[in-house]
Order: structure tokens, then C-alpha cells, then sequence
């Protein structure tokens, strides 16, 4: 039999903020994305070929940035009506998409995941046809980490739900998972006491492209809230931005691991143990040390 389809990627995320115009020159000027239109009430940039990587919406008063939603997007409509179905087996309130994701895709649902994340699903996002002309900008939007106290149900809806499959567990404490693009995670969740969006993950073309971005960061002010690490699921070397009246932490990355083809269709999720090299930097001199993971 063969299996069923999950997403091709993790394409976008809704972010309220504060004061939409500062949170606009951040993400131009730290993260390197493109801003593709700026309404007034809201604004979208992205990273790459797809239509935004982020939408922006302008909610003033609010303490901090807000994650609304993360989107996940297939080339495919069976894959779509499928999946529609499965998110309306668990029980799901499937619902259309928020209108500023309807407005650059042909198809898609939503629903209210646990913690009242939304979660939205795409076919047939719009796309340019050239990367943005920077010198310096992200190739894309790669995940979510999201630390969540309804991880079983939140890890049913990724799964039985959307269709992405499994790469390592931790314990029973976290789970990578990947779409079908193969890269090694596209979403993490990790059980906690407390619903938060904890990062969002940026990859970029090289490692001079990510000492550039750090520099400027530390140039400029910018806290860099956890300096360079490397994962030992993704394979990535990373550090982390977070600024946050214009979102939760940003992950910038490079080097990010892909399954095989033949991996990707048979592999069994790794079962590894708990430990600070295992979960965040194999490079610490302890599996002990957790600064930096909070
Ligand atoms: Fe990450």
C-alpha cells in the first residue's frame, strides 16, 4: 500500500506585533528577508521562492509578538483533500483559511489546534519565480519548534492529521518531524508545562552567510539570545535572535541534513536519549549544560 501524503513543507507563519513597521525592518534587516507588501494592518515577507514566509499583522497594544498560525503547503490537491479528511477524523473543526493566507494559494484548511495555534494547510501556494535580490537573505523558512502541554494530541494532529512522519524521538519528551521535502525536521515539539512558539528556523546558503547575519546582529544591538550550536538531528550550526516585540526566538542555520529518497520511505524514527548534545549542541562540554534552552 502505499503511503499516504503529508506536506510537502513548512511554508509560513502569522505573527502579531506591536508596532508593524519596526517589526517589518527587523526581519528585512536581521533576517534578510524581502518585504513583498506592506498594507498597513499588515505585511508580508518572505524568504525564497514562495509568496511570503511570514505575515505580519499590526495588533498594537499588545505586550509582545503573538504566533497566530503556521501554514504547511503540497504541490498536490489529493494530498490537500486527503488530509482534510484526516484532520476532520480526529474530530477537528475544519475550517477556510484566514484571508491572508487565501489570498496567495488556490485551495486550503484551517483548524484550531490544541493551545489555539492555528494550523493551516495549503495547496497550490503562489509562488515567485525568481529569489529575492539581496545580498544577503535566507533561502527559506524551514520549522517551528514548538514546546506545548498538550504534546500528545499536538503530536497526533502532525502526524494522523497533517502527514508528517517521524525523524527522532527524545525520550517521550520531543519529536522531530519532516515533510516531504526530506530535510531532517519542518516541526519540533517538545512536551513542556506551558504552550510557547519557542523559535522559528531561517536556512541560509552557508556559514558565511550566517556569520555575516551574527555580526551585523551584534553590531547593532541585537540580542543574540543563544550564540552558536550545532544539532545533532539537523546537522545545522546555528544561533538565535530574539527581539520580542517582533516575535519569539529566530533561528538562523545553515547545513540542515536531508533523508535519502529511500531513507525518507522506510526509515525508523531514531529513539534517542536525553541529554543537552543530543537535544541542542554537540558541541557542549556536558550533556548537562542546557544554557541557552530554556
Ligand atoms: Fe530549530
Amino acid at each position: 500500500m502505499t503511503r499516504a501524503k503529508g506536506p510537502d513543507r513548512f511554508v509560513s507563519a502569522r505573527i502579531g506585533v506591536p508596532d508593524l513597521d519596526a517589526s517589518v525592518a527587523f526581519y528585512q534587516t536581521y533576517v534578510g528577508l524581502e518585504l513583498v507588501k506592506n498594507e498597513g494592518d499588515r505585511a508580508f515577507l518572505r524568504a525564497g521562492l514562495p509568496h511570503h514566509a511570514l505575515e505580519l499583522v499590526h495588533r498594537p497594544g499588545i505586550p509582545k509578538a503573538e504566533v497566530a498560525a503556521i501554514t504547511f503547503a503540497t504541490g498536490k490537491r489529493d494530498v490537500l483533500e486527503n488530509r482534510r479528511e484526516s484532520v476532520a477524523k480526529l474530530g477537528y473543526d475544519v475550517r477556510p483559511l484566514s484571508e491572508g493566507t487565501a489570498a496567495y494559494c488556490a485551495d486550503g484548511f484551517a483548524v484550531t489546534g490544541p493551545n489555539g495555534l492555528e494550523w493551516e494547510f495549503v495547496h497550490g501556494y503562489y509562488e515567485y519565480v525568481e529569489p529575492p535580490f539581496l545580498v544577503s537573505t535566507p533561502d527559506r523558512i524551514m520549522h517551528p519548534f514548538v514546546r506545548t502541554d498538550d504534546y500528545g494530541a499536538t503530536l497526533q494532529l502532525a502526524t494522523d492529521g497533517f502527514g508528517l512522519q517521524i525523524s527522532d524521538y527524545v525520550e517521550d519528551a520531543m519529536t522531530f518531524l519532516r515533510c516531504e521535502d526530506r530535510y531532517h525536521h519542518s516541526l519540533a515539539l517538545l512536551k513542556g508545562s506551558e504552550f510557547r512558539i519557542q523559535h522559528f528556523s531561517f536556512i541560509v546558503a552557508d556559514f558565511d552567510h550566517l556569520m555575516r547575519a551574527r555580526a551585523r546582529a551584534q553590531s547593532h544591538g541585537i540580542t543574540i539570545k543563544t550564540d552558536l550550536v550545532k544539532h545533532s538531528g539537523s546537522t545545522t550550526i546555528a544561533f538565535y535572535l530574539l527581539e520580542e516585540a517582533h516575535g519569539p526566538e529566530i533561528e538562523l542555520s545553515y547545513g540542515h541534513r536531508r533523508f535519502s529518497e529511500e531513507d525518507h520511505e522506510t526509515a525508523e524514527p531514531r529513539r534517542l536519549a536525553s541529554g543537552a548534545r543530543t537535544e541542542f549542541d554537540l558541541w557542549r562540554e556536558s550533556d548537562s549544560d542546557w544554557r541557552g534552552l530554556h
